[in-house]
């Protein structure tokens, strides 16, 4: 982004954020909001608490010095410290308090961000151009996906109210775009300092890599069903077998698998053991983003890189560690692009996501890498 956001981009991107919280959750009653699906996800209402609270914490206690509305509620929406499989269990706020709480802290920050200076030159850089704003719109608009994932296990059909009922659907991206070759030479890696990035996607640095190939699409279901048929491999979460066919059930609604979606709910592991068979590799992330402007198909599924979740050189946390800082290690892997449920205001080309290899629950598919003849890899 280049422009600077105004007080009126800012509250126009807050209730647009607001507007699609609304919508995902508009077809469930209090009952779906609070059931516990399970262990790796929380319930509903639990993010919508926390969205809520994280609002509250940075726009109205930190940025309009204002107390919290329910004193120390806010420790049962840390992240950190409620793991997810006892977020079920805490006193959260539920049901109509619930509600209020989201409208009420919305209150609170329209008020508040009348007051603030978020021009350029505000010596302040979680206010400078916005930013606290901005990581708040994200954050939310993250959450929704959050919340998509623990909807795919809905035992009931999920029916959006929405007019357009493709907004919370996958979109088909299969067909064999061939591959494009990247020569080898120094890359420019990670986003640049002025506009809204997370911490972990800087400082901007230069990256040698080796040639490579890599495929324009990502791997189609019909790919992955070649592959479970040769080897024996588990189907991806949600299929089942169906006669001579797989189907998938997810958000309540059982459909046939349509070979040319691309893959999605594997895990780490059983993206790279695709990857050797096919003969090719996962990407590294900086292959992922130096080749970007030139993939299709990128939207439908994140995909698996073979990178450790790293700091980047000359990295700084900002505004706070738990967002990156201490996740960074061999623990988790490095996931590149967006998926069906990711927000196109998330979806830089330098945003890294990351989870641990064995997740399946998350939107993750695969792209493959080839190395040319002659060079290791
Ligand atoms: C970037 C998706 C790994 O869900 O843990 C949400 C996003 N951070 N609230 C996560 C996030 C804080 C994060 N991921
Ligand atoms: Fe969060």
């Amino acid at each position: 982004m280049t422009s600077s956001p105004t007080r009126q981009s800012i509250a126009a991107l807050l209730a647009e954020a607001r507007e699609r919280t609304i919508a995902l959750i508009a077809p469930l009653g209090d009952e779906l909001l609070n059931k516990v699906y399970s262990e790796l996800l929380s319930p509903l209402a639990w993010d919508l608490g926390h969205i809520a609270n994280f609002e509250e914490l940075w726009l109205v206690q930190r940025v309009g010095g204002r107390a919290p509305l329910h004193g120390e509620l806010g420790r049962f929406y840390d992240a950190i410290e409620n793991p997810r499989k006892e977020r079920g269990e805490l006193p959260i706020l539920r049901d109509e308090e619930l509600r209020s709480y989201l409208d009420d802290v919305r209150a609170r920050t329209l008020e508040v961000l009348e007051t603030v200076d978020i021009g350029p030159d505000n010596p302040d850089p979680l206010l400078r151009e916005g930013f606290v704003y901005e990581m708040l719109v994200a954050h939310e608009l993250q959450h929704q996906e959050t919340m998509l994932q623990l909807l795919q296990m809905l035992d009931v059909p999920y029916r959006p109210a929405e007019a357009d009922p493709e907004r919370f659907a996958p979109v088909p991206v299969g067909h064999d775009g061939g591959a494009v070759l990247l020569e080898a030479r120094t890359y420019e890696i990670g986003a640049p300092d002025r506009g809204f990035a997370y911490d972990n996607e800087r400082a901007r640095h230069e990256v040698e890599l080796a040639a490579f190939e890599i495929d324009r699409t990502p791997v189609a279901n019909a790919a992955y069903i070649a592959y479970m048929e040769e080897t024996g491999a588990e189907p991806p979460m949600y299929w089942e077998r169906d006669g001579a066919g797989w189907v998938r059930t997810a958000m309540g609604i059982r459909v046939p698998v349509d070979p040319a979606r691309p893959v999605v709910h594997v895990s780490h592991q059983e993206a790279e053991a695709f990857a050797r068979w096919a003969g090719g590799r996962l990407p590294t992330e900086s292959e992922w983003e130096a080749a970007a402007e030139r993939l299709e198909g990128v939207g439908g599924a994140w995909e698996w890189t073979s990178s450790d979740f790293l700091a980047y050189p000359d990295f700084e946390a900002f505004p706070y560690k738990e967002y990156s800082e201490v996740f960074f290690g061999d623990a988790y892997k490095v996931l590149r692009g967006a998926s069906w449920a990711t927000h196109q205001h998330v979806a830089r080309r330098s945003f890294r996501n990351w989870d641990l290899p064995q997740r399946r629950q998350i939107f993750a598919g695969i792209r493959l890498v080839n190395d040319p003849e002659g060079n290791p890899s």
